[in-house]
Protein backbone atom coordinates (compact mmCIF):
# COMPACT_ATOMS: atom_id res chain seq x y z
CA UNK A 1 0.00 0.00 0.00
CA UNK A 2 1.26 3.15 -0.79
CA UNK A 3 0.34 7.21 -0.92
CA UNK A 4 -0.01 8.78 -3.98
CA UNK A 5 -0.34 12.24 -4.80
CA UNK A 6 -4.02 11.95 -5.48
CA UNK A 7 -4.87 11.87 -1.98
CA UNK A 8 -2.80 15.09 -1.34
CA UNK A 9 -4.80 17.81 0.88
CA UNK A 10 -2.93 20.82 0.46
CA UNK A 11 -1.37 21.21 4.25
CA UNK A 12 1.79 19.70 4.80
CA UNK A 13 1.45 18.70 8.13
CA UNK A 14 -1.42 16.21 7.56
CA UNK A 15 -0.13 15.11 4.28
CA UNK A 16 2.67 13.90 5.52
CA UNK A 17 0.85 12.11 8.39
CA UNK A 18 -1.10 10.70 5.57
CA UNK A 19 2.45 9.40 3.71
CA UNK A 20 3.82 7.73 7.08
CA UNK A 21 0.41 6.07 7.42
CA UNK A 22 0.84 3.86 5.01
CA UNK A 23 4.59 3.09 6.43
CA UNK A 24 3.49 2.33 9.48
CA UNK A 25 0.12 -0.11 8.80
CA UNK A 26 2.92 -1.60 5.89
CA UNK A 27 5.18 -2.31 9.09
CA UNK A 28 2.36 -3.76 11.35
CA UNK A 29 1.12 -6.25 8.11
CA UNK A 30 4.80 -7.42 7.45
CA UNK A 31 5.47 -8.12 11.08
CA UNK A 32 2.19 -10.21 11.05
CA UNK A 33 3.40 -11.80 7.60
CA UNK A 34 6.82 -12.86 9.21
CA UNK A 35 5.65 -14.83 11.50
CA UNK A 36 6.76 -11.85 14.59
CA UNK A 37 5.87 -12.31 18.14
CA UNK A 38 2.79 -10.86 19.34
CA UNK A 39 5.09 -8.42 21.49
CA UNK A 40 6.36 -6.88 18.56
CA UNK A 41 3.23 -6.69 16.45
CA UNK A 42 1.63 -5.11 19.75
CA UNK A 43 4.39 -2.43 19.99
CA UNK A 44 4.01 -1.48 16.42
CA UNK A 45 0.36 -1.26 16.92
CA UNK A 46 0.64 0.90 20.37
CA UNK A 47 3.03 3.38 18.13
CA UNK A 48 0.52 3.55 15.48
CA UNK A 49 -2.68 3.92 18.00
CA UNK A 50 -0.47 6.80 19.26
CA UNK A 51 0.58 8.77 15.46
CA UNK A 52 -2.96 7.97 14.63
CA UNK A 53 -4.82 10.08 17.49
CA UNK A 54 -2.15 12.71 17.32
CA UNK A 55 -3.02 12.51 13.25
CA UNK A 56 -6.84 12.84 14.26
CA UNK A 57 -6.14 15.62 17.03
CA UNK A 58 -4.15 18.17 14.45
CA UNK A 59 -6.60 17.29 11.71
CA UNK A 60 -9.59 18.73 13.33
CA UNK A 61 -7.70 21.30 14.71
CA UNK A 62 -6.99 21.98 10.51
CA UNK A 63 -10.66 21.30 10.11
CA UNK A 64 -11.42 24.44 13.18
CA UNK A 65 -8.90 26.60 11.33
CA UNK A 66 -11.02 26.60 7.79
CA UNK A 67 -14.28 26.49 9.28
CA UNK A 68 -15.10 23.29 7.51
CA UNK A 69 -19.05 23.29 7.84
CA UNK A 70 -19.29 19.40 8.17
CA UNK A 71 -16.45 18.88 10.91
CA UNK A 72 -19.20 17.11 13.74
CA UNK A 73 -19.42 14.26 11.44
CA UNK A 74 -16.26 13.86 10.52
CA UNK A 75 -15.11 14.20 14.51
CA UNK A 76 -17.46 11.26 14.82
CA UNK A 77 -15.70 9.17 11.96
CA UNK A 78 -12.54 9.93 13.94
CA UNK A 79 -13.93 8.78 16.97
CA UNK A 80 -15.60 5.27 15.38
CA UNK A 81 -12.37 4.59 13.86
CA UNK A 82 -10.01 5.19 16.87
CA UNK A 83 -12.67 2.79 18.55
CA UNK A 84 -12.06 0.05 16.05
CA UNK A 85 -7.91 0.37 16.31
CA UNK A 86 -7.97 0.26 20.11
CA UNK A 87 -10.16 -2.99 20.28
CA UNK A 88 -7.39 -4.63 17.55
CA UNK A 89 -5.16 -4.50 20.84
CA UNK A 90 -7.46 -6.79 22.67
CA UNK A 91 -8.16 -8.72 19.58
CA UNK A 92 -4.41 -9.34 18.94
CA UNK A 93 -4.25 -10.66 23.12
CA UNK A 94 -6.76 -12.78 22.12
CA UNK A 95 -6.59 -14.05 18.47
CA UNK A 96 -5.66 -17.65 18.26
CA UNK A 97 -4.29 -17.70 14.42
CA UNK A 98 -2.57 -15.33 12.53
CA UNK A 99 -5.14 -15.70 9.53
CA UNK A 100 -7.74 -14.31 12.23
CA UNK A 101 -5.47 -11.60 13.33
CA UNK A 102 -4.68 -10.45 9.19
CA UNK A 103 -8.46 -10.47 8.66
CA UNK A 104 -9.30 -8.21 11.53
CA UNK A 105 -6.29 -5.92 10.66
CA UNK A 106 -7.04 -5.72 7.49
CA UNK A 107 -10.61 -4.74 7.58
CA UNK A 108 -9.97 -1.64 9.90
CA UNK A 109 -7.17 -0.82 7.21
CA UNK A 110 -9.38 -0.54 4.85
CA UNK A 111 -12.36 1.64 6.78
CA UNK A 112 -9.23 3.54 7.53
CA UNK A 113 -8.28 4.01 4.04
CA UNK A 114 -11.61 4.66 3.16
CA UNK A 115 -12.06 7.49 5.20
CA UNK A 116 -9.01 9.12 4.12
CA UNK A 117 -10.40 8.53 0.52
CA UNK A 118 -13.70 9.68 0.93
CA UNK A 119 -14.53 12.02 4.19
CA UNK A 120 -10.78 13.63 3.70
CA UNK A 121 -10.86 14.78 0.01
CA UNK A 122 -13.87 16.27 1.39
CA UNK A 123 -12.51 18.99 3.38
CA UNK A 124 -9.34 19.50 0.95
CA UNK A 125 -10.85 22.69 -1.09
CA UNK A 126 -11.27 24.32 1.96
CA UNK A 127 -8.08 23.60 2.83
CA UNK A 128 -7.01 25.37 -0.66
CA UNK A 129 -9.53 28.04 0.04
CA UNK A 130 -8.02 29.44 3.03
CA UNK A 131 -4.45 29.18 1.71
CA UNK A 132 -5.77 31.70 -1.37
CA UNK A 133 -7.08 33.47 1.46
CA UNK A 134 -3.23 34.31 2.64
CA UNK A 135 -2.66 35.24 -0.78
CA UNK A 136 -4.99 38.55 -0.77
CA UNK A 137 -3.93 41.82 0.00
CA UNK A 138 -5.55 43.54 2.68
CA UNK A 139 -7.98 45.38 0.33
CA UNK A 140 -8.98 41.87 -0.62
CA UNK A 141 -7.18 41.66 -4.00
CA UNK A 142 -5.64 38.79 -5.08
CA UNK A 143 -1.81 38.94 -5.34
FE1 LIG B 1 -6.73 12.02 7.86
FE1 LIG C 1 -10.07 12.46 8.80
Amino acid sequence: MKWTPALAVGDELIDSQHRAFFDEVNAVVSALHDGAPRQRVQRFLSDFIIALARHFRDEELLLVRVNYPDYDHHQAEHRALMASVSALSEILAEADTHVELLQVIRNTVTALVEHMALEDMRYRRYVSGSQAESWRDPHGQVL
